[in-house]
């Protein structure tokens, strides 16, 4: 995928919208400063019925969540935020998109005490494709684990979606790329398995599909708890399980799941074939039922769209 950013028009700033090149912060925000940011990552996909989001208001709700956790008040209500999402999809014409709201600290505060500087809330949108890179979705990307660990519990509280989590995001994705992966799988502090850079992970072993615990290292996921609804609605067994690292080179078949990742068959780690080496079965079919849905294709039955035009 391209890591190029697409300029959209327009970007919803606390009630009104502005130029995309207006939305500007301060060098000395608490943001740039110390990474004092929460925000959440959104798809609206085109679908027969004009563009749809997938899970906004459970997306809100975690950002509403994200900002409580780090004592920041969202400037606006959830139902405003969900409308203000809405609003800048239509405003700059987009339909497959990506929707970052963003709650930040700006500037005027010069320490650690935030009281001092305002909090700003934004919601920029614009086109973005598949998000390991082209054929990911068919054929599965190569993975490594991760030589760094996700943050202990009760340091970063990883259900908040805080802008300065994501160095150690970027550490995992960094090294994993270096080494020639397209992503890496990050072990929590007990060693055990936890999740990708920006993706929760999901093994299948003889036909039952296995995630990690929410154990404090890893982001509650809204595509995993949506995977999760998919694969029961499915007939599959699921579990949430410990998963140790050995796992990893034995289960017969590994997926991402992710609002950017969406669902991505692993097809190796550490250059051991998952499986067949390629996209599992049962990855295939809870991809293809997920993307039905998302492109509002297959019947919605759990309620998942918001409808920008309706
Ligand atoms: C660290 C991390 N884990 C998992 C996910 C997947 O979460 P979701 O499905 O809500 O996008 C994301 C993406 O937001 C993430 O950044």
């Amino acid at each position: 995928m391209s890591t190029k950013l697409v300029e959209a028009e327009w970007i919803w700033k606390d009630g009104s919208f502005i130029a995309w090149g207006d939305a500007r912060v301060h060098l000395l925000s608490l943001a740039v400063q110390f990474g004092s940011s929460v925000f959440e990552g959104i798809r609206c996909y085109d679908t027969p019925r004009g563009p749809a989001v997938f899970r906004l208001p459970e997306h809100i709700r975690r950002l509403h969540d994200s900002c409580k956790i780090y004592r920041m008040e969202m400037g606006c209500t959830q139902e405003e935020m969900i409308e203000a999402c809405r609003a800048t999809v239509v405003k700059n014409d987009l339909k497959d998109c990506y929707i970052r709201p963003m709650v930040l600290r700006g500037y005027g505060s010069a320490g650690l005490n935030p009281a001092g500087s305002p909090v700003e809330t934004y919601v920029a949108a614009w086109p973005w494709g598949t998000y390991l890179g082209d054929g990911a979705l068919e054929q599965g990307v190569d993975c490594c684990v991760s030589s760094w660990n996700r943050a202990h519990p009760n340091t970063f509280p990883v259900q908040s979606k805080a802008g300065g989590h994501y160095v150690n995001a970027q550490l995992i994705k960094m090294e994993a790329l270096a080494n020639g992966y397209a992503e890496g799988i990050a072990l929590g502090t007990s060693g055990l398995v936890s999740e990708g850079s920006g993706q929760n992970i999901f093994l299948v072993r003889d036909g039952v599909v296995i995630t990690p615990f929410l154990d404090g290292t890893s982001l509650p996921g809204i595509t995993r708890h949506a995977v999760l609804q998919i694969a029961r609605d499915l007939g599959y067994t699921v579990r949430e399980q410990d998963v140790p690292r050995e796992s990893l080179y034995v289960v017969d078949e590994i997926f991402f799941t992710g609002t950017a990742s969406e669902v991505t068959p692993v097809r190796s780690v550490d250059r051991v074939p998952v499986g067949a080496g390629k996209a599992g079965p049962v990855t295939l079919e809870i991809q293809r039922r997920f993307m039905s849905i998302v492109k509002g294709e297959g019947e919605d039955t759990h309620g998942w769209l918001t409808y920008v035009n309706d």
